[in-house]
């Protein structure tokens, strides 16, 4: 499988679920795994665990919306482990409604952690890879952010831009050695999910081809890839992985 030795990995969101998943698998894969969100004893939990079976994690509680936090976050992580050679911009939420009741801090919430996050997070590590003249970037968008949602008009808003954001920045770091690019999960099988009614995960299962829910390993995997040096001819794409329930 693709390598990340001596590499030292920053992932949002680590504290369960998809970044989590991410963060054992890049450790298995030989990175330093930076885990971070806002709950540091439940981190502490995850990287005990990657450190008890041999891999090589450390936490950080941030908030990923707070660009000032974020900032200080990349500062401590070189000072601490050399480099920050791949970001995980994987954090985020729902507050799901549909738009006539749909407040404008719901709205502003969920743009705050899932988009502006994710700008917080490509601003604090592009002087550090920039100078390496390498890096990866990886940002965990939706299928959601191509197809629209009725319900979702706030957290679809931040996947589309995710995307945008995510090829703008692939065309602006490309001369320094630094790709950036999406995955678009489809349904997968983590609290966020589990808080959907029973009818709601019937309709999504019956529209996967593939006939199964995803698990955090999948979407782990596509990140592997990206991160890896052998996808180091690809940026600015968008990898959908869904069991093939979006196909554009
Ligand atoms: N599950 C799916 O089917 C699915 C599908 C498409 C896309 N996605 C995307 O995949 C990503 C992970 O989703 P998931 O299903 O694993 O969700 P989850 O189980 O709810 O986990 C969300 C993670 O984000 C962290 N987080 C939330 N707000 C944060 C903040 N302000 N600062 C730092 N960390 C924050 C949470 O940690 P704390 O609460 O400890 O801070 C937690 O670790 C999200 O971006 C989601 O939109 C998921």
């Amino acid at each position: 499988m693709f390598k990340l030795n001596n590499k030292v990995a920053v992932v949002t969101g680590a504290s369960r679920g998809i970044g989590k998943g991410i963060a054992e698998t890049f450790a298995k894969a030989g990175a330093h795994v930076v885990c971070v969100s806002r709950s540091e004893n439940v981190l502490k939990s995850v990287a005990d665990a990657i450190n008890g079976s041999g891999g090589s994690a450390s936490v950080y509680a941030c908030d990923v919306s707070d660009l000032n936090a974020y900032q200080d976050m990349i500062k401590d992580t070189v000072a601490n482990h050399g480099s920050v050679d791949i970001l995980v911009n994987n954090a985020g939420i729902t507050r799901d409604t549909l738009i006539m009741r749909m407040s404008e801090e719901d709205w502003q919430t969920v743009i705050d952690i899932n988009l502006k996050g994710a700008f917080n997070g490509i601003k604090a590590v592009t002087r550090v890879m920039m100078k390496q003249r390498a890096g990866r970037i990886i940002n965990i968008t939706s299928v959601v952010g191509l197809t629209g949602n009725p319900g979702q008009a706030n957290y679809a808003a931040s996947k589309a831009g995710l995307i945008g954001l995510s090829k703008a920045t692939a065309k602006e770091l490309a001369s320094r050695g630094i790709t950036v690019n999406s995955i678009a999960p489809g349904y997968i099988a983590t609290d966020m999910t589990d808080a959907m009614t029973d009818q709601a995960k019937e309709t999504l299962n019956s529209q996967i081809p593939l006939g199964r829910i995803g698990s955090p390993d999948d979407i782990a995997a596509a990140a592997l890839f990206l991160a890896s040096d052998e996808a180091g001819y690809i940026t600015g794409q968008t990898i959908t992985v869904d069991g093939g329930m979006v196909m554009i």
